[in-house]
């Protein structure tokens, strides 16, 4: 292959958010053009602002408002969809094989996009605590026009893996996408965010901060964010909080992650500095705002979903109500002179929903 433009370094000027319709990473990376098609599906770059009256003093808290990115479903699992589906397309599948909990917003969000594109979604779900904001996700999966398999418990959706990949051969195997879409394609969703973000920063949206929250569920967009950064030359130090235990997340999860979306890169022509690799500095995992367990609330995870609410910012329990509850509560212990701090908001949900009639 021939290479014709010098690898980027760390540091080097990251292209300006443009008018969004082309992939940042792409005008970073032109050489993977060929090979690493990408799909806008949203409507870039998404807004930042800052959160004022928060209670107690602390650091000045913004927030980069991913809910309104996309159509029919919207917040962070967008994202990596606009790099999974063309790759699905590029290998010719028919059907996507993908796995989460009842109240997954990668699955639906998956689903719906897919759709639009002629292609099915298959969901292999896992069991989750039961409530109301659940059993709406899972009406809106079932109007998706997903195939659902009730799997129950990870041990078990491993078992029938096999099984589910038979059963849904069409004539091709499905694409079989990891949980929360966090492969490492999927990775390059937040990879693109982390370059906005920079963008954002330079032109003055916002000033640099000092660290950014974003909720753990599969690790895709706390790693993708990370490497972003770190390709925009930025040292942001990236805070993934863990929301999920029935994943292995932790540092080294997640670094082998953003190492893997990395080589990729380079596998489709991408010529990528190896320094770009070492995230572990710029990264940081927390399992304290956990509680329980996955999608079990707790006292800070309740008071964070009606702090934000009171300044207009609409949480869901499961992933950015902690991920915020880390946010206030790590502002409490901080010293003077921290910050300025960034949340993710990553819940995009759409109130209008997919109708019940949409299946199909
Ligand atoms: C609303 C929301 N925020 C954050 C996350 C976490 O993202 P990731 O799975 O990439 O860790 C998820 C999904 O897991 C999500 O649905």
């Amino acid at each position: 292959m021939t290479v014709d433009t010098p690898a980027p370094r760390a540091g080097d000027p990251a292209p300006a958010a443009g008018d969004g319709a082309d992939s940042l990473l792409l005008q970073l990376f032109p050489t993977a053009r060929r090979k690493l098609p990408f799909l806008r599906l949203g409507s870039a770059p998404t807004p930042v602002r800052q959160l004022t009256d928060l209670p107690g003093g602390g650091p000045e808290v913004w927030v980069k408002d991913e809910s309104r990115y996309g159509g029919p479903w919207g917040g962070n699992k967008v994202r990596k969809l606009e790099w999974i589906l063309p790759d699905v397309q590029r290998r010719h599948r028919r059907t996507i094989l993908t796995f989460g909990a009842l109240g997954t917003n990668h699955g639906l969000a998956t689903a719906l996009y897919a759709r639009e594109l002629g292609i099915s979604t298959a969901v292999a779900l896992v069991d989750q605590p039961v409530d109301a904001h659940v059993r709406a996700q899972l009406d809106r999966l079932r109007a998706s026009g997903a195939t659902l398999h009730f799997t129950h418990t990870p041990a078990r959706t491993t078992a029938v893996a096999p099984l589910l990949i038979a059963r849904h051969c069409s004539p091709l195997p499905p694409y079989v996408l990891p949980a929360g879409g966090s492969s490492p394609i999927g990775t390059l969703g937040y990879v693109e965010a982390g370059l906005e973000l920079a963008a954002q920063i330079r032109a003055g949206e916002l000033p640099e901060p000092e660290r950014v929250f974003v909720a753990v569920g599969s690790g895709a967009t706390a790693a993708g964010l990370a490497l972003g950064l770190r390709m925009a030359g930025l040292r942001i130090s990236v805070t993934g909080v863990v929301v999920n235990d029935l994943l292995r997340l932790d540092l080294r999860s997640l670094q082998r992650l953003a190492r893997r979306a990395a080589r990729l890169l380079r596998r489709r022509g991408a010529v990528v500095d190896s320094d770009y690799e070492r995230i572990g500095a710029q990264l940081d995992v927390t399992r304290r705002w956990l509680g329980a367990g996955y999608g079990e609330p707790t006292a800070e995870s309740r008071e964070a979903l009606r702090t934000a609410a009171a300044r207009g910012l609409e949480l869901d329990p499961v992933y950015t109500a902690k991920a915020f509850a880390a946010v206030l509560g790590e502002r409490e212990e901080s010293r003077a002179g921290d910050g300025p701090w960034l949340f993710l908001q990553t819940h995009g949900p759409r109130t209008d929903g997919p109708p019940p009639d949409a299946a199909g």
